[in-house]
Formats: C-alpha cells, sequence, structure tokens
C-alpha cells in the first residue's frame, strides 16, 4: 500500500505522478544516479575549490542534493543551477542536521526529552524549522531516536534518553513540528528519523562500535520510535552506520524494505549516512565501492550521502547485473516524489525568500529552564535567598558561554549564548558575584586550589559550574570514564572542604559519575546544555523564579562498571535483591542507579495517594482507567509528572520488571490536590512475542504510578486480563 502523498485530493496527485513519469522516461542513466547523489558543502561558507565541484556536479545533474549549505545566498545559488542551467531542471534537496535549534539554539535533545511535554517538543521544532528554513534548508536530519542506556557513547547527548515510549511520543512531536500538515510550506522542512536502528547498543558504548543485540530487543525497544515516525508521515529515514549482527544497517535489506517500506508502510526516502555506503567495505560486506554500491541500493537506500559511491559504483553495478534498472528507478521515483511534496518543482525559491523568523529567545529561556533537572537537595540552600549579598562561581563553565551550545549546534553562535554568571548577574543585581574558573576545561592547568579556598571563606554560598566541554558528548565522542573530566574534582574538593554551602551544575552531554559530589554537596542540578538561553534559565531556577520540573528520561549510573543501565530491566531467574546476595547484584556498588528513570525533584512536595485501578478483570478489545490523586504538601505551588508503568507478571517470553506505557504533568497551587487519570486500552498489555509479533497473553498485571521508576515512589495494583 502507497501511502498517498500530501496534496489536495488524487487530481494533484495524478498530475505529480504523470510528471514524475515524463522526467523519469526522459532522464539519462547518470541523470538518474545524480539523483540519488547527496554532495558535501561545509558551512554556510564553502570553500572555493568545494563550491566549483559542487557547482559543477549541479549544472550537469550529477548531485540531486546537497548537505551543510545555508544561508539564502549561497543555497539559491545553487538551486538557480538546478532549475535554471541543468537539462531537466530539478530542483535540490538541501540537508542540514537541525537537532535543536538552526540559529536560536535550544536544549539538547536529552535535556528537552525531560521536559515530558509534547507540545513543547513540537513547538520547539517548528520554530527551527522556520528559521533552517528561512536559511534555504529543506530537509533535516533529525529527530535522532536512538534509544540510549550507555552514558560513555557521547550521542546520548543527542538522543531521548532509554525509554522507548518516550522516544516514540518524541518522534512524533519533533516530526509534526518540522513537516507541519503540508510540506509545501516555506517554514517547514522535511523530517529525517535516524539512526534506524539500535546505534545506542554499541560495544562497550564506543563509537562505531559493532551492535549485537537480538532481534527481539530490536523489535521491543529500538523500532518503536521509528515506527511512530513513520505513522506521524516522517519524510525520509536514515539507517546507522553500526551493523546489526553481522549486517550493516545500510545493507540491511531484512528491515529496509520487509519491516521499513512492507510493514510500516513507508513511502518515504532512505538516506544513507554521512560516507556510509562506502564503508560498507570497512565493515567487511562489500569488496569494493561498486558491489557496497549495489548492496545499499537493493537494500533500500535511496540516497548515498556524501560516499559518491553512487556516482562510482551504480553504472558498473547495473552492467553486471547487480542492480536492475527498475531498482534504480524506484529510488529515483521516491527522491522525485519528496521534491514533490515539499513543493520544489513549483517554487524552489520559496525557503529563503522570506525575512528569518523572530529569534525564539522566549521560548529558548522556557525550554532551558524546564530541562534543569535538581538531582539532590539535601540541605534547603535553594532558592537563593533573595537577600544574598556575595556569591562565589566556581568552575570553568561559569563564563564559557560557547559550551552551552552542545555537540550539534550547526548554525549557531558561540558568542550568543548567555553564560551561567551572566544569567545570575542579570537576576541578583544586588550581589556581589566573584567568578573564577579555577581549572581550564581544556585540561592542561593546575587547579587554583588556594583560590578556591579564598573565594569560599569570603562567599556566602558558592555554585559549582562543572561538566564538560561541548566536544566530550554528540558523534564520536565515547568516554570510558564518566567523571568530572581533568582537575575540577580538586577544585570541588577544595569548596566542599570550605564549610561554605555549595550548589554543583553539571552542564554534560550525558550522565556524569560523581558520587563523591552528590552525597556532600548541599545540593546538586543537572543543567545539560541548554542553548543561548542557558544562564537565564539557570538564574530561573537558582532564584525561583522558575521551580524545577525537569525529569531524567535516563538512568543516572554509580558507576561505570554497571552499564549500561535501564530501568525496564528483565527480572532475571535471581531478580535484584539488596539482601540477597545470591540475585543479580554487585559486590561493590547497590545495584540501582544513582537516580532513577524520572528522577527529578521540585522546591514542592508532591504525594501521590488512592490509586484506583478499574474495572480488575479486563478482556481483549476492553480497556480499563487508573486514576491517581496527586497532592502539593508545600506552600510551593509547582508541577510534577506522573509516570504510569505495567508489569506483565507471567509471559511466553520474560517480560521487564516495568514497561513505561504514559505520564501526565500537573500543576499544583500550595497545599492544592488534584487528581490524574488513564483510560488505557488492553491492546496496550501487547508485548513482543517468540514470533517477533505484537502478542497479547491473559493473565495478571501490575499497574504502577510514580514519580519515577523508583519503587518507593510508585503505588500500585493488580488486573487481571482474562482469556
Ligand atoms: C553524521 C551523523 C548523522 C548526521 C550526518 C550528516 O556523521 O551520523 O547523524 O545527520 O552525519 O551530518
Amino acid at each position: 500500500m502507497r501511502r498517498p502523498m500530501s496534496g489536495p485530493g488524487s487530481l494533484q496527485q495524478g498530475n505529480i505522478v504523470a510528471r514524475i513519469d515524463t522526467l523519469l522516461g526522459a532522464m539519462t542513466l547518470a541523470e538518474k544516479i545524480g539523483q540519488l547523489n547527496m554532495a558535501a558543502g561545509s558551512g554556510a561558507v564553502s570553500g572555493p575549490g568545494e563550491r566549483v565541484a559542487l557547482e559543477e556536479g549541479v549544472r550537469a545533474g550529477h548531485i540531486g542534493s546537497v548537505l551543510n549549505v545555508w544561508g539564502t545566498q549561497q543555497v539559491h545559488a545553487l538551486q538557480r543551477l538546478a532549475v535554471e542551467n541543468s537539462r531537466l531542471r530539478i530542483p535540490l534537496l538541501v540537508g542540514l542536521d537541525v537537532l535543536h535549534g538552526h540559529r536560536t539554539i535550544f536544549p539538547i535533545p536529552l535535556a528537552e526529552a525531560g521536559l515530558l511535554d509534547e507540545g513543547l517538543w513540537e513547538r520547539s521544532a517548528a520554530a527551527a524549522a522556520a528559521e533552517a528554513a528561512a536559511d534555504g534548508i529543506n530537509l533535516t536530519f533529525a529527530p535522532m531516536l536512538d534509544v540510549s542506556r550507555d552514558p560513555r557513547w557521547g550521542r546520548i547527548a543527542e538522543s531521548p534518553g532509554e525509554d522507548p515510549y518516550i522516544a516514540a511520543r518524541f518522534a512524533v512531536a519533533k516530526t509534526r513540528g518540522f513537516q507541519g500538515a503540508d510540506l509545501r510550506e516555506a517554514a517547514r522542512v522535511a523530517a529525517t528519523a535516524k539512526h534506524l536502528c539500535a546505534y545506542g547498543a554499541v560495544t562497550a558504548g564506543r563509537e562505531y562500535a559493532a551492535v549485537d543485540t537480538s532481534m527481539l530487543s530490536v523489535h521491543e525497544t529500538y523500532l518503536p520510535p521509528f515506527a511512530a515516525a513513520v505513522g506521524a508521515g516522517v519524510a525520509a529515514i536514515m539507517p546507522a552506520f553500526t551493523d546489526l549482527a553481522g549486517v550493516p544497517l545500510t545493507a540491511h535489506g531484512e528491515l529496509l524494505e520487509n519491516w521499513l517500506r512492507a510493514r510500516q508502510a513507508f513511502a518515504g526516502v532512505v538516506i544513507s549516512d554521512y560516507n556510509a555506503v562506502s564503508e560498507l567495505i570497512n565493515h567487511g560486506v562489500a569488496g569494493d565501492i561498486v558491489e557496497a554500491a549495489a548492496l545499499a541500493l537493493r537494500a533500500g537506500v535511496d540516497i548515498d550521502m556524501a560516499a559518491g559511491g553512487y556516482s562510482r559504483g551504480l553504472e558498473q553495478a547495473l552492467q553486471r547485473g547487480l542492480i536492475s534498472m527498475a531498482q534504480l528507478d524506484r529510488s529515483v521515483r521516491r527522491v522525485l516524489e519528496l521534491k514533490e511534496r515539499l513543493g520544489l518543482f513549483a517554487h524552489p525559491f520559496a525557503r529563503g525568500e522570506s525575512n528569518p523568523p523572530p529569534e525564539s529567545r522566549t521560548l529558548a529561556r522556557e525550554l532551558a529552564r524546564r530541562s534543569i533537572v535538581l538531582l539532590t537537595h539535601r540541605q534547603p540552600v535553594l532558592p537563593l535567598a533573595p537577600g544574598l549579598r556575595r556569591l562565589g562561581l566556581i568552575g570553568p563553565l561559569a563564563e564559557d558561554s560557547a559550551q552551552m551550545l552542545g555537540p550539534w549546534a550547526a548554525s549557531g553562535s558561540p558568542r550568543e549564548p548567555v553564560s551561567v554568571r551572566a544569567g545570575l548577574a542579570a537576576a541578583l543585581p544586588g550581589c556581589r558575584i566573584d567568578c573564577l574558573e579555577g581549572y581550564p576545561l581544556s585540561d592542561d592547568g593546575e587547579p587554583a586550589i588556594g583560590a578556591v579556598e579564598e573565594l569560599c571563606q569570603e562567599a556566602e554560598l558558592v555554585i559549582l559550574c562543572l561538566g564538560e566541554a561541548a566536544v566530550m558528548s554528540g558523534e564520536a565522542a565515547s568516554r570510558s570514564h564518566l567523571g568530572l573530566p581533568g582537575g575540577q574534582r580538586a577544585i570541588a574538593e577544595a569548596a566542599l572542604a570550605s564549610g561554605t554551602p555549595v550548589v554543583a551544575l553539571l552542564s554534560s552531554g550525558r550522565p556524569l559519575v560523581v558520587p563523591w559530589l552528590i552525597e556532600r554537596a548541599h545540593a546538586v542540578l543537572a543543567t545539560w546544555f541548554l542553548g543561548i538561553e542557558a544562564g537565564h534559565a539557570v538564574a530561573d531556577v537558582l532564584t525561583g523564579q522558575h521551580n524545577p520540573s525537569g525529569k531524567l528520561t535516563v538512568s543516572w549510573p554509580r558507576a561505570v562498571g554497571q552499564l549500561p543501565i535501564f530501568y525496564a530491566q528483565r527480572p532475571s531467574g535471581r531478580p535484584s535483591r539488596s539482601d540477597e546476595r545470591f540475585s543479580s547484584c554487585y559486590l561493590d556498588v547497590p545495584f540501582t542507579p544513582q537516580f532513577h528513570f524520572g528522577h527529578g525533584l521540585s522546591y514542592s512536595r508532591f504525594e501521590l495517594q488512592q490509586l484506583e485501578c478499574s474495572p480488575l478483570t479486563v478482556r481483549s478489545g476492553g480497556s480499563f482507567t487508573v486514576s491517581v490523586a496527586v497532592e502539593n504538601q508545600s506552600d510551593t505551588a509547582g508541577e510534577t509528572v506522573v509516570f504510569l508503568f505495567v508489569r506483565d507478571l507471567v509471559a511466553s517470553v520474560a517480560q521487564p520488571v516495568l514497561l513505561l506505557k504514559g505520564w501526565q504533568r500537573i500543576s499544583l497551587g500550595a497545599r492544592e490536590r488534584g487528581a490524574l487519570r488513564w483510560n488505557i486500552p488492553v491492546e496496550a498489555l501487547r508485548f513482543i512475542g517468540r514470533d517477533l509479533e505484537p502478542t497479547l497473553e491473559p493473565g495478571r498485571f501490575e499497574i504502577h504510578v510514580g514519580h519515577s521508576a523508583a519503587s518507593v515512589e510508585r503505588l500500585a495494583c493488580t488486573i487481571e486480563l482474562s482469556a
């Protein structure tokens, strides 16, 4: 079943199909291969040599799309060559990684996921799309949907975290935000769901390493976000660089053809990752570029990103009978259809004509402050006292605003972000703020212990601004140790020993393993990389302008040795128990994470009460309701998230001890009491059976609601699914 293209109706579609058929019939082999060739520029201003090569290729019809070129002038110059100078006047796809903002950089996805607010996720994608489109971009390589359970892997920063249900909701919101209802809108861009799939399960968290997970886990955990993206109409899919049990995703016909196109009815375009077609040779599954090109095309990869593999190999592959003209035409047709969906034939210059939208700084600040997670608040030092007169800021991230952009900020300007110091100075005009780097992020100096001790003696309170450089997460940024880089611990220890109250801010692209800091600081906050409004957002939370409401969508490890760590573990025959040596645990650390999935404190105090499930016996095709009361037992208004988990107690395939099936946010005034209600279809209790198909089996199910995956924060009841 081919998914109908967007447009007013079948007449429009009929015209489009006819136009594509005509084009296809007129194309030479070189022009067909050209439509499958995506060439790379190098940013807003390409070098002279590169620009000439791009221009020649576009003019000759040997390049059908480009990436990493943005800015109206640059893009329109190339688009003009395509639609006015090339023989068939076919417009270009113009792609860029717009992961978390374009000009206005928002928090990294791992931070934004913790908002658990689908409306804001969609709004930020729409704002990013409008800014990118104003720069001539019509395709983004986002959202990244890799379920990530190993923070050694730097790309966890780009992910929505460890849970497939959250990743699926994130996928839908981002696809809708980027693409809108009609891709012909000049302020929208085609989205690319990436990287299909299981890239987050690389061996030992090492970037690009082999992936050897089971097909059961692939269907249970790694594919659902992509199914959700396809269901939301995502225009493109990008396979991962990695293999899956020896079959590189770039050549994985079983997943790309059988699961994605046949089972999910995906009718969009599959775009390889950067140079991945050529890397099939390194994987050891292709002897040369001809075989690599043939493998990828046959598997269903339509566009070769930046490898030149299709340009160099497809003609020979055809001559050697490794591919058919029908397979080639199939991919060319999909590319032309996407260009039609984007309205590029009719209006190739629409994107970039309009003035850029006003900066989304207000939205950036809202997203940033809602992303901050209050991890601990052991001593009531927050919100900062309004009469604070002397504040010490210590650490390499107190003033280094460029880091706040995070690892994927293609077009963001490093000068723009508001630093922590600037944000606090603006929020606390009457307070003297002394700032000391203490130790450089570049890790090439000596910790300034004496100066730290002196500053702490003078200050009423010290804020440690610690963490990673932006380049220490994102792509090609795996770390084997997850502590603070360099000598930061030395300056933190000096501050902790001073006796002055210490609040620690952790800016990073991943959870950091710092139990010594967590146990001793008065409060610790995960401030991730918050984008251009970082400093104001931090100040909003520290001063109480915003009552912290961010949550962890990843389990926070106590030690690297626990990795991969995630809440949805299968119980094993000897389920983890702290009081049983012969159970699934460690000798040297508790088996639990430092902070559970869903953790995030507030200045308020919320309690869950009166969990009810009804009916207690359900049948296939039916549904049940879950309700819970939530009480704010503090004098501070605030927001919290309540998660709904399910546990299938007995099934033909061992099921995880918990699986997320929903969440709701609730705002409550001081001492206010509210109620939440879910109506859950019984179908939501399905699991992936041994045959890899969705399966529903009668039996007992526990329903848990809680503030996190921590057992102490959950209420539970049991329902029965009758045969
Ligand atoms: C990179 C990444 C991918 C990105 C692409 C284009 O290597 O793996 O996520 O979209 O190349 O920049």
